[in-house]
This record gives C-alpha cells, structure tokens and sequence, in this order.
C-alpha cells in the first residue's frame, strides 16, 4: 500500500469533501447516527498527524439530553456577553443567528487535548509547546471531512464557556478543552457558509495571501503565473 496512488476519480472525491464541507448548525435530521459510521469518523480524527505522535485528542460521545440542555444553556449565556461587544446594528444581526445545534443534533462530541499525553518530552514539542492544540486541531479537521463523506454535517460550537464544559462532564484540570462539535445527518448541504449567505462574511482573494520567499514578496518568473490561477479558482488562466 506504500506506493498505492490516488487515482483521478478517487482525488476528484477528496475535492469534493474538502469542497462541499459545511459548518452545519439548522439542518440537522433526528436519524440516528450508526456506531459503525461513527467509528468510522473517530477513527478518521485518530489518523491525523501528531507532533512526535503524540495523539494528544480525547473524544467525548455526548448523547444524553440533559447534559446537552446544560451546554445549551452556557451557549445561551455566553451568546449574550457575546452580543454586547458588536454594535447595535451588528448586534442585532449576531443574535439573529442560528449559531449551534446542540439540541437538534442528535450526537455532540467533546474533543479535548492532554498535553501530558507521553510526559514532558515529546518530538517537536521544545520549541513549540502548543503544538499539541495544533494536532487536535487537524483531528478535527478529519473528523469533519470524514463526517461529510458519511454525508453527516458537523458543527462547530465554540460560544460555550470552557469551564461550563469542564464541569458538565467532569473534564479534569490538565486537559484543555477545544471543540464541541455537533454531528448529524442533514436535510442537505449548502453551497456557501452560512455567515456568507447572510451577508456576514466572504471567502477572501487567496491570491493576497499567498507571498513568496520573503513576507509579502512578489512571485518570480516561473511562478507568475500561479496568483492569477488562485484567482481563477484554480482554472488556468
Ligand atoms: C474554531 C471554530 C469555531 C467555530 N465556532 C462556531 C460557533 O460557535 N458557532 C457557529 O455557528 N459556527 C462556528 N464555527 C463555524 C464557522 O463559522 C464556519 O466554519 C465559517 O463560517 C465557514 O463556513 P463553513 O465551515 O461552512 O465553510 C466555528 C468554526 C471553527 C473552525
């Protein structure tokens, strides 16, 4: 398998994962979600790069209603404070929002990261302690991809206040909590994000961010030709 290539067929399929992915908060069918379909996802979280191969993740599998109704609620009081920083008029647009589905969904996953996972030294973690957030953090970008290839949307809910959570479900103090996520099957998957559909946010010109070889430098002549295809959504110009 070491020498196994992606075909053609089987990239235009990752594409279309990584394309048709979407932060799902409202579209959340009641239909159960298989143990063998959510191993599956876990395992595909459980597969991504660790610094020193660390695998710092843990995953709480939240189904109980009540434990969820208590998360809901420190949404609901964080959503609040939250509301108070934007103006007014931005306020109001904020709290218009579907912005979680804890409820609805009808699995909740707690994905935390222990930084003592193998003691103090780990492979590439001297210079960089955090890195062991990083790695979480690509678990549950697989998890997410994964979960859309089993057409099951994830949300994301970070407006929750992290010491709620480490109470609700006895989190003990050495490991940080990073992502509450919400998985479902869904009504369907939209085309854009949700924040760029109401007229919160947009995609941004990918081309101004890319630079080459020096902070903001300018591409030479054989790379000419690449900000003009990341402008063209990579079609060539
Ligand atoms: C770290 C992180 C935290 C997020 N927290 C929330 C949240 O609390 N509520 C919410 O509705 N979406 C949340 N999102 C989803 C983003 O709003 C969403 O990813 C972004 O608008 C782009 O949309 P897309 O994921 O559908 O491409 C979060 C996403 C990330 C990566």
């Amino acid at each position: 398998m070491s020498n196994d290539l992606i075909s053609e067929m089987e990239r235009d399929a990752v594409y279309k994962t990584i394309y048709g992915r979407r932060d799902i908060r409202s579209l959340f069918k009641p239909d159960p979600i298989p143990s063998e379909v959510l191993a599956r996802i876990l395992l595909a979280a459980h597969h991504a790069g660790s610094v020193g191969y660390m695998q710092p993740w843990n995953f709480i599998v939240v189904e109980h209603e009540g434990l969820r109704q208590k998360v809901k609620e420190s949404f609901e009081r964080e959503r609040g404070e939250a509301a108070m920083l934007f103006s007014e008029e931005k306020r109001m647009k904020y709290l218009s929002f579907k912005l979680e589905g804890i409820l609805e969904a009808p699995v909740n996953l707690i994905v935390t990261s222990d930084s003592t996972r193998f003691g103090p030294q780990v492979i590439g973690r001297h210079s960089m302690p955090e890195t062991h957030l990083y790695s979480t953090c690509c678990a549950i970008q697989n998890l997410w991809l994964a979960a859309r290839a089993e057409n099951i949307g994830v949300g994301w809910v970070s407006i929750v206040k992290r010491e709620d959570i480490r109470a609700i479900f006895g989190v003990p103090p050495h490991i940080t909590f990073v992502a509450y996520l919400c998985l479902g099957y869904v009504t369907h998957f939209p085309d854009q994000p949700d924040l760029e559909r109401v007229g919160w946010g947009k995609r941004l010109p990918l081309e101004e961010f890319v630079y080459f070889d020096t902070w903001q430098g300018q591409p030479s002549e054989s790379r000419k030709d690449l900000p003009q295809i990341l402008r063209n959504d990579g079609a060539e110009a």
